[in-house]
């Protein structure tokens, strides 16, 4: 072969190389960058008709439903209560007044679906949801999950309104119960659906409202549990029973993602000046109880040496409490002593027991275990030092949560479409998607700032305009969600159906979807 053959070949492998290898790479980054022409442009028109209604005034008459003497001290409302069961009407008429198909779980969580065209479940999960819960603690504010109850619903309304057409179905959610008030268990509806509530925990949980009622007899006392019929007739004739039918397991088949619209319930978006946070990952809570049993004794005429006294060793404790949580290595660990019951509680008594109810939370599974062990074992230590009985129950240990990317870049690339100002940031509070994570692995929240960072108590406040931003954003996710090419399946026909079907619903077929799935007529009486 001579030198000038050689060089030719050389240079014809060279040509191949190029006119193949970057041609082909030029081919799929231009089809990646045509997908994100296409959402923008759907987003850009999106955008311009989205109409936001006033949330407000739905926050104000949900307030309304409390069981608080004196308005101006807070909103209280218990699972299955009066005003629950108030609360939860007001909602599903919401929800019809927004043209959204309601359904109900056998515990109690509500759903109010904008129907997509998706026929299989290819792709992992045929829903897009949003929501949170109405359920209140005692002397509560009124935006804590409510905000994300109205906001989803809310948002769906404005996609109907602006003949946005999804391909999933989109969803939004009251989570039954995310407060422990009643029953001293959080987030009961999204336990069940994520597929960790334990059914047999639930026969011996104490009701606060009333000594003799378990879970289940309130639940079915409220129209759920044993009273209530799915839509193909099935039943819960026992709690458990109740909780397997809300289960949404196996993973990733009902939700391909989930995003929950929250009040931060901290200073830093305030802080910062910005309007929207995109959560990264959500801590999860330990709940301990720690009781520390001594003798008592007469507080005048019971010498110091003599006695055990179950108040200093729980102030031993609390005091260890705090520490550890600040010597973790990390500000995102955070322990409370947020229960100390002392008997007998009378002035002239040296305390016979104490009662620590101990919550500790990160978002690292391990740094929050290391702190609970602490506290257990310091918790022994200062009971044998103070001469004291001691007692742990583990009340509940949750897995901290991750947000999936395809949910926060879908949230960041709204905010920004609508010219919000955004910052990535953790969860400190838990909140029903903790448990929905279970379920659904693309899980996110969208945070708007609140007065002062102010929440669980009665001035927790967030302005009409700092919750538009919130609801609108949400609605471009959830767009942007419902839109997506699936994950899991990518065959040709899915993506050819969702290359053809158009982002908004002509006039035509708009009349021919309502002839056959328009809901009722909205009932105004609640
Ligand atoms: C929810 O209410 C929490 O305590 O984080
Ligand atoms: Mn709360
Ligand atoms: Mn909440």
């Amino acid at each position: 072969m001579t030198t000038t053959t050689l060089f030719l070949r050389f240079f014809l492998l060279f040509f191949l190389f190029f006119a193949f290898g970057v041609g082909s790479f030029s081919f799929a980054s231009a089809n990646a960058n045509s997908g994100k022409e296409s959402d923008n442009k759907y987003l850009s028109e999106l955008r311009s008709k989205l109409q936001i209604e006033p949330i407000t005034p739905h926050i104000d008459a949900l307030s309304k439903f409390s069981s608080s003497e004196d308005e101006l001290k807070g909103v209280t409302r218990l699972v299955y209560s009066k005003e629950d069961l108030e609360a939860r009407a007001y909602v599903k008429n919401l929800m019809k007044k927004n043209g959204l198909k309601v359904r109900e779980d056998a515990m109690g969580s509500i759903f109010g679906r904008l129907e997509g065209v998706e026929k299989s479940q290819k792709g992992g999960g045929h829903v897009v949801g949003s929501g949170s819960h109405t359920d209140a603690i005692p002397l509560s504010g009124k935006y804590d999950g409510v905000y994300g109850v109205l906001g989803a619903i809310e948002a769906l309304g404005a996609l109907k309104r602006a003949k946005f057409q999804p391909r999933r179905h989109l969803e939004a959610v009251m989570f039954n119960s995310e407060e422990p008030s009643r029953f001293g268990m959080a987030c009961s509806g999204s336990r069940a659906m994520g597929g960790v509530l334990d059914a047999e925990k639930l026969e011996t949980l104490p009701d606060v409202l009333n000594a003799s009622t378990s879970f289940f007899d309130a639940a079915t006392q409220a129209g759920y549990g044993s009273k209530w019929r799915g839509e193909k007739n099935e039943r819960a004739r026992t709690a458990k029973e109740m909780v397997e039918q809300c289960s949404l397991m196996p993973m990733d088949s009902h939700y391909y993602s989930f995003v929950e619209l929250h009040i931060e319930q901290g200073p830093e978006l305030e802080h910062e000046n910005l309007d929207i946070g995109v959560v990264t990952a959500i801590a999860a809570p330990a709940a301990l109880e720690i009781t520390f049993e001594g003798d008592g004794g007469h507080a005048g005429a019971q010498l110091m040496h003599l006695r055990n006294d179950a108040v200093v060793a729980g102030s031993k404790l609390a005091v260890a409490v705090e520490e550890f949580a600040k010597h973790s290595g990390s500000v995102d660990t955070v322990a409370t002593v947020g229960g100390f019951t002392v008997k007998p509680n009378a002035i002239n008594s040296v305390p016979r027991s104490a009662v620590l109810e101990i919550d500790v939370r990160d978002i690292d599974l391990k740094r929050r275990d290391l702190v609970v062990e602490q506290i257990i074992s310091t918790a022994n230590k200062v009971a044998s030092e103070q001469r004291v009985r001691v007692n742990v129950r583990m009340i509940n240990k949750d897995d901290p949560a991750t947000s999936g990317d395809s949910a926060m870049s879908a949230a960041e690339l709204a905010a920004s479409h609508l010219g919000h100002t955004q910052k990535r940031m953790v969860s400190r509070a838990y909140h029903d998607t903790l448990f929905i994570a279970k379920a659904c692995s693309n899980v996110g929240m969208i945070f708007i700032p609140c007065f002062k960072g102010y929440s669980h108590r009665p001035d927790e406040h967030s302005t009409e305009d700092q919750m538009r931003k919130g609801v609108e954003t949400l609605a471009l996710t959830m767009a942007k969600l419902s839109r997506e090419r699936p994950i899991v399946e990518d065959h040709e026909d899915v993506n050819q159906e969702h290359v053809k079907l158009p982002f908004f619903i002509s006039e035509d077929d708009e009349e021919n979807n309502n002839a056959k799935t328009d809901p009722p007529e909205p009932n105004d009486e609640l």
